[in-house]
């Protein structure tokens, strides 16, 4: 018998209120066509004026906690995945565990930017093969419109708020491909392309700053990268694409969601796409695209998913999971 991380449930929150491509022509010199044709998106959610992230994270974990027909003291942890945490400290994770209830376990939050909900599943996988944890809640949760600056064409228009959350929990399988849960994770970061997507400010040196990227560069990186990670995990476990029946990526750009699914080897209709929704919402893009792949009937008990994501540092990293 093998130890294995199984999903036990999945939930997302988005804000309120939804910013078509439209509103950002009478302020930029954009149009929803530019936006469409270039990205795919063609809205996203923006949080209410004071609405944290810790205050969405709550929201999607308390979803997650319904779905898996749980209470917040059957969690052992809480790991969240965000780089616009509501205060420098303490982290965001122990802000949801007071919100929710949670009176006992361990909660702390991850930083790889938009792979930062690949690098939590594979610390919490890597935490229940340890026995540290039966059961842990991964989330991740962004607002990212507070890091945008609204003057940059080529950045605002591409990012959302927004948080989904998935739990893990202990189970026993038979070692082999046909389990469910985390079956393989692969990460990676080269911090030679750290001025490529970063933000110009800090606690360290005293500025908020805003996002910064050079999107022609990040793309090359993205389509490469993401196709190499995604079959490696594969390939660890003797998997190919040809045994997928779900990718999950990285809602960042239509275009670099086909060319990373071409270069699989996977049609168009084995994808998980909502960029069109939510635009980039960073650590918040892949579990908010597991519970709407659920919620529409495509993700189902059993199917082999592969989930990867790219972002600042550069940091990057695939899971496969059988869901
Ligand atoms: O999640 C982390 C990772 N982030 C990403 O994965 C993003 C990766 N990059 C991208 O998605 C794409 O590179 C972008 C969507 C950011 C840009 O698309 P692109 O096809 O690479 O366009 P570009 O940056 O080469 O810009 C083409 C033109 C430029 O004008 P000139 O120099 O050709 O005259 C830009 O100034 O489009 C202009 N442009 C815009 N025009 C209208 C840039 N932003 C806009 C805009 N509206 N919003």
């Amino acid at each position: 018998m093998t130890r294995r991380a199984v999903v036990a449930g999945v939930g997302h929150y988005l804000p309120e209120r939804i910013v078509p491509n439209s509103e950002f022509e009478a302020t930029l010199d954009t149009s929803d066509q530019w936006i469409r044709s270039r990205s795919g998106i063609e809205r996203r959610h923006i949080a209410a004026e004071g609405q944290t992230t810790s205050d969405m994270a709550t929201r999607a974990a308390r979803n997650a906690l319904a779905d898996a027909g749980l209470e917040p003291d059957d969690l052992d942890a809480i790991i969240l995945a965000t780089s616009t945490a509501d205060l420098t400290f303490p982290s965001a994770a122990t802000m949801v565990q007071a919100e929710l209830g949670m009176t006992r376990g361990f909660a702390f939050d991850v930083q790889a930017v938009c792979a930062g909900f690949i690098y939590a599943l594979s610390t919490a996988n890597a935490m229940i093969l340890a026995g540290q944890a039966n059961r842990v809640m991964i989330i991740g949760a962004e607002t990212f419109s507070r890091i945008m600056d609204w003057t940059d064409r080529s950045t605002c228009v591409l990012f959302g708020d927004g948080a989904g959350a998935l739990i893990l929990e202990a189970a026993k399988g038979k070692g082999t491909n046909t389990d469910r849960g985390v079956l393989s994770t692969d990460l990676h970061s080269d911090g030679r392309h750290k001025d490529i997507l970063y933000v110009d400010g800090g606690v360290s040196t005293q500025t908020t700053g805003h996002l910064r990227m050079e999107g022609k560069e990040v793309f090359r990186h993205a389509v490469e990268k993401l196709a190499e990670t995604a079959t490696t995990a594969l390939e660890k476990i003797g998997m190919t694409g040809q045994d997928v029946d779900w990718v999950v990526p990285h809602q960042a750009n239509i275009r670099i969601i086909t060319g990373t699914a071409k270069k699989l080897g996977l049609p168009m209709d084995k994808v998980v796409v909502t960029v069109q929704d939510h635009g980039n919402t960073s650590a918040a893009s892949i579990p908010l695209a597991l519970s709407v792949g659920k919620e529409r009937g495509q993700i189902k008990r059993g199917d082999l998913l592969v989930t990867e994501a790219i972002g600042g540092g550069l940091a990057w990293g695939a899971v496969v999971l059988r869901w």
